[in-house]
């Protein structure tokens, strides 16, 4: 089994390696897509025409292939701190080809050039970041001038922390940020935050 990145890092990494991946892979395909597929409707309305999408903490990459489906001109890539769930996710996404793919990679760490990204999408990773204050200077790094981050989790991940780090670096300030609460699809929990911020 691949050990991943995760040994470096305190924040529940037994959950997204080895067995725990192959659970939440069998997990996001089936009782939690309507999640996704809620996210995705979101990202096929707010990606630009021949667009480039980042899906960080992208888990079993479940939330690419749903938007892949809707958006075939879009370009999709996802990272994950765990090597087992980005292997996971690479396969889920194979029959997309080119168009979506799936690496290892951390938030706090991006291994792509500045300006890579039109939009960047995160799914309930933000609480399980280590260093959420560092992800914020590398999100603000690959998303293009205008373009939006989109990171969707529990209320109680700790969003506060990645608009206080924005603002004392004047980054991802662009427009109003904006805190919603949306409907999951899902019986439990049936609401979760979604954050909007932009690049300028
Ligand atoms: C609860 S799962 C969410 C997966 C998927 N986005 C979803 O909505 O189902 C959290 C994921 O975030 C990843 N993760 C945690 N810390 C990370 C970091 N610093 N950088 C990138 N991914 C990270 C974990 O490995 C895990 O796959």
């Amino acid at each position: 089994m691949p050990a991943g990145n995760h040994g470096h890092h305190a924040n529940a990494p037994h959950l997204f390696e080895g067995w725990g991946s192959r659970i939440y892979d069998r997990v996001a395909r089936w009782p939690l897509r309507p999640l996704y597929a809620r996210i995705a409707e979101d990202m096929a309305d707010a990606a630009p025409d021949g667009g480039s999408v980042l899906d960080v903490g992208t888990g079993p990459g479940v939330l690419l292939a749903e938007i892949a489906r809707r958006r075939p001109d879009l370009s999709l890539t996802g990272i994950d701190l765990s090597a087992d769930m980005a292997a996971a996710a690479q396969g889920n996404l194979s029959r997309f080809g080119d168009r979506a793919r799936a690496r290892v990679g951390d938030v706090t760490d991006l291994p792509f050039a500045d300006d890579a990204f039109d939009t960047i999408v995160s799914s309930f990773s933000l609480h399980h970041w280590d260093h959420p204050e560092a992800a914020v200077p590398e999100l603000a790094r690959v998303l293009r001038p205008g373009g939006r981050l989109y990171i969707y989790d529990a209320r109680s991940a700790p969003f506060d922390t990645i608009v206080a780090t924005a603002r004392a670096l004047a980054v991802l300030d662009g427009r109003p940020a904006r805190r919603t609460l949306i409907g999951t699809g899902l019986p439990v929990p049936w609401r979760c935050a979604r954050h909007v911020m932009s690049a300028p």
